[in-house]
Order: C-alpha cells, then structure tokens, then sequence
C-alpha cells in the first residue's frame, strides 16, 4: 500500500511514524511533512520521503497523489478538509479508486462552523452547553443573551480561526468589549456569526475515534494543554503538552461516551447524509460524571496524537484501509497499557512573534523517547545530526521552523515514570530561545494517581 500524509507538523509526524510500523505499506509520503518526517524508515526498509506542496492548494495534492501512485491520503490539518479536499478527490476521475481518509466537505462542518456543530448537537441530542448563535449585525441582541448568563462567559467565532476563536471573559464588561471586537472583524470571516454558550464546570478530556461512518473503534483518550504558562495561565496556544490516557475517563464515563455521544453523533451524521470516514476528536468536558461536548474537530489533534499514537497498539495502516471495505471491527487497533507524557518545546515568544531558523542540538541523544518534529526543517549543510527516529543522515542540520518545534513522547507503565522520562529526554534537545511548560501531566498525576510510590517521586 501507498500512503501519503497531507500535513507538516507533529501530528503528521505521529500518523507517518505509526503507519510506517506496518509491513503492509510499502511507500510513505509526507506532503509537505517536517525534517522528522524526512528521517522515518518503513517496516520495509524504505525511507519516507517529503514532498514540497501546499495541503490548501487542491490541484498540487491531485499531482503528487498520481504522480506516486497513491493508494490513500491521510488528511492531517482541518483546512483542507473544511475546503473540501475529500470532495475535490471523488470528483477526478484518475483518482476514482483513491481512499481519502477525512470526511467531506459536509462532515467536516462539525469543526469548520461551531452553530452548525451546535445545531447538530441540538438535533441529535447529544449533550452540550446551551448557546445562542448571533450575526455580526445584532450585537444588541447578543448582548441581551449576555444578561441572561451567569460569568463566566463563552463566545466563539463561528468559522476557523487556527485555535483562537474562543474566549472566556470573566465579567460581563470584558465579554461585551470581546463580543464588539468579535463582531467588528477581528476573527475575518470567522465571526461573520459568534456562538455565546454557557458556560461549562469540570475537567477536560479528549476522546478520538476512528469510524467508517458506521463501525467505529475507540483510540486512547487524552488531555491537552493549551496555555503556554505553567498552571494553565497566559495566552492559549496549539497546545503545549499531553498525556494519554486520562485517568478519570474509566469504563463507566467511556460507556456514556459511547452512549450519548459517539453513536449519537455518527447516527447524525447518517441522517444528514454523510458517510463519515476518518478521524472523529470530541473535545469533552466531564462534568461530575457526565459528559458534555465542547467542540468536535474533524481530524486529530495536535500535540494529542504523539501520545495516542504511543499508546495505540495494532495496524493503523490496515485499520485506515478497512474504512473502504466496512471491515474496521475486525482490525485490531486497541488501546495498550502503558502511559504516554508528551511535551513541547517552542520558540520563546510563541504564540506571539518569534525568530526562526535556529539550529537544534542534541536530537540523536534522545534514546528513551520519540522526538516529534513541529516546526522544523532541514538546512542545506553542516554538522550531522540525526533525529531519535534512528535515522542518521550524514550532513544533516536541522533548524526550527515555527512557533512549536517538536515534542518529547515518552512512555511509562505510570503517568509519573512516563512524565519523568519525558523531561529527562527533553533534556537533551537545546535550541536557542527554547520554552517548555515543566507542569505537564501534574495536575493528573497529583489528583489521580495514586500509586504511593509514583507520587513520592514527584
Ligand atoms: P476550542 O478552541 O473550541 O477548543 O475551545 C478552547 C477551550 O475553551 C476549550 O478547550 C475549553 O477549555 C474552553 N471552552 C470552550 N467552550 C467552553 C464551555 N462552554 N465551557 C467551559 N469551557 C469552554
Ligand atoms: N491540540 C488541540 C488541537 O489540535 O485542536
């Protein structure tokens, strides 16, 4: 089989670095992929290779697919697929035996506008705060819907705005001034329409399914960190950590999952005529017990996926190409027993402005961990460097290319051995201006984990 995942950053890297295990791939495209990408070795010997495309730009995609001759693309970022990529590779007729895995343009609504989520959610019965949904020419009105909530208060731009269209406000003050601002332009197009929801008390979690729009198979769960401070303060990044799996979603909350959410959702998304193949993440909160959705995103999530993947026992390649034949059930993905501790390294300055182009040391040290590339790339010449994927390229150099660089995945049979082993390996890496949160995972570990030696080496 031939792959090609569409996507540059760490959560491509993850799904390259699991289908390359599979004996069934023979050949492995990263489009455009990342200088961690470039270094994974097949189960076949054969190296991946990168190709310079834009993932938005959906006449390079359809080249490059004939090009290699690609079996199945596996679509990484939400972009392409809210602009219709998995549409746009039915309609070519060269592509006509291609497997997109990615829902269409119509399944990909549940991320790429949160009132259509909501109206789904609403329509199916699938718990989630209550909200009202305002054109950017009512303020008045949204403002009177403000009057009728308790603080704090939630507004969300209605379309894709790369992570940053929600913000909480404490008071009703600071929520009008957003609620201008939101409604003035600041999200584009994203808040054409703004959502103003309730606001929801608990703990977060994400739970991700792989489904043929029918058959379904559960991935490990897993928390996020989204502020780039210590303690979940300062601005909301991409994410700067995560952990998999999250304590408290034990058997009992995944059989509510299950029941209200997941067979809801893909029995809606039945009804409304879509036949969903792809990844599915919900973005839960879990309030005493119950869960509520928060988002839905249509893809994987990022840094999440280097700890799913981690912890994901089974064929992911063979599981992605079962969603063509309604055979996913008898694939054999499971959810193994170890932990995984993921942390990012960024560039100091992100999620504002930051330099690029720094050279990054130390990454063949990291022998007890995956490095996840981010935003890296490979500079033309240099001292050799080589990447923990164990693959030495004499000549290499690479250098930071975004905002998030790379993460440290590590494993454990605890959260706490998991978590020590990832900064230690973390340790390694040096680049200039490097910033991580050293507070990944403790939250969990001090209100979960009780296993009294784990919690003695904290
Ligand atoms: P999103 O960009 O949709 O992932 O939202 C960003 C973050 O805002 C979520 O991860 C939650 O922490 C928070 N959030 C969104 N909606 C709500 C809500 N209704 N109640 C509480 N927190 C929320
Ligand atoms: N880490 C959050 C996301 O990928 O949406």
């Amino acid at each position: 089989m031939r792959i090609l995942v569409l996507g540059s950053g760490g959560r491509e890297h993850a799904l390259a670095w699991k289908l390359a295990q599979s004996s069934l791939v023979q050949a492995l495209f990263i489009a455009p992929g990342n200088a961690g990408t470039q270094s994974l070795t097949l189960a076949n010997g054969n190296k991946a290779q990168n190709i310079a495309l834009s993932p938005n730009h959906f006449p390079s995609v359809k080249e490059a697919l004939i090009q290699h001759r690609v079996d199945m693309m596996v679509v990484g970022p939400e972009a392409p697929l809210v602009k219709g990529i998995t549409d746009y590779c039915r309609e070519q007729e060269e592509l006509k035996d291609l497997l997109v895995v990615g829902p269409d343009k119509k399944g990909a609504l549940l991320e790429g506008s949160k009132d259509y989520a909501k109206q789904f959610m609403n329509t199916y019965g699938i718990p989630t705060a209550s909200s009202c949904t305002f054109t950017a020419d009512q303020y008045n009105q949204a403002s009177q819907y403000l009057e009728t909530l308790q603080p704090p208060y939630v507004l969300k731009a209605d379309g894709l705005a790369a992570g940053k269209g929600v913000i909480i406000e404490p008071d009703r003050k600071t929520a009008g001034k957003s609620l201008k601002e939101m409604m003035s332009g600041k999200f584009g197009e994203a808040g054409d329409k703004v959502v103003i929801e309730s606001f929801l008390e608990g703990i977060e979690v994400s739970v991700f399914i792989l489904t043929d729009g029918v058959h379904y198979k559960i991935l490990p769960n897993a928390k996020d960190y989204k502020r780039i401070g210590h303690g979940n303060t300062g601005l909301n990044t991409g994410g700067m950590g995560a952990v998999s799996p999250v304590p408290f979603a034990d058997a009992l909350f995944m059989k509510k999952v299950e029941e209200r959410i997941i067979r809801p959702t893909l029995k809606g998304l039945q009804a409304e005529g879509c036949l969903y193949k792809g990844f599915l993440f919900f973005g839960l909160m879990n309030c005493n017990g119950d869960p509520h959705v928060i988002e839905y995103n249509v893809r994987m999530g990022d840094p999440e996926t280097q700890s799913v993947m981690m912890c994901l026992q089974g064929d992911l390649a063979a599981a992605c190409m079962s969603l063509q034949t309604g055979t996913l059930q008898n694939t054999d993905l499971t959810t193994g027993t170890d932990h995984c501790v993921t942390v990012v390294a960024a560039m100091e300055g992100y999620p504002g402005s930051y330099t690029k182009g720094h050279l990054i040391e130390g990454l063949y040290k990291v022998k007890k961990a995956e490095v996840f590339h981010m935003g890296t790339a490979e500079a033309s010449s240099g001292r050799a460097e080589a990447s923990s994927s164990r693959v030495v390229t004499s000549g290499r150099r690479v250098v930071t290319s975004g905002g998030r660089v790379l993460a440290v995945s590590a494993v454990g049979s605890g959260l706490v051995e998991a978590r020590e082993r990832a900064y230690e390996q973390l340790l390694q890496v040096k680049f200039e201006g490097m910033y991580y949160r050293e507070d990944i995972g403790c939250d969990l570990i001090q209100e979960y984990d009780l296993i009294p030696e784990e919690k003695s080496m904290l």
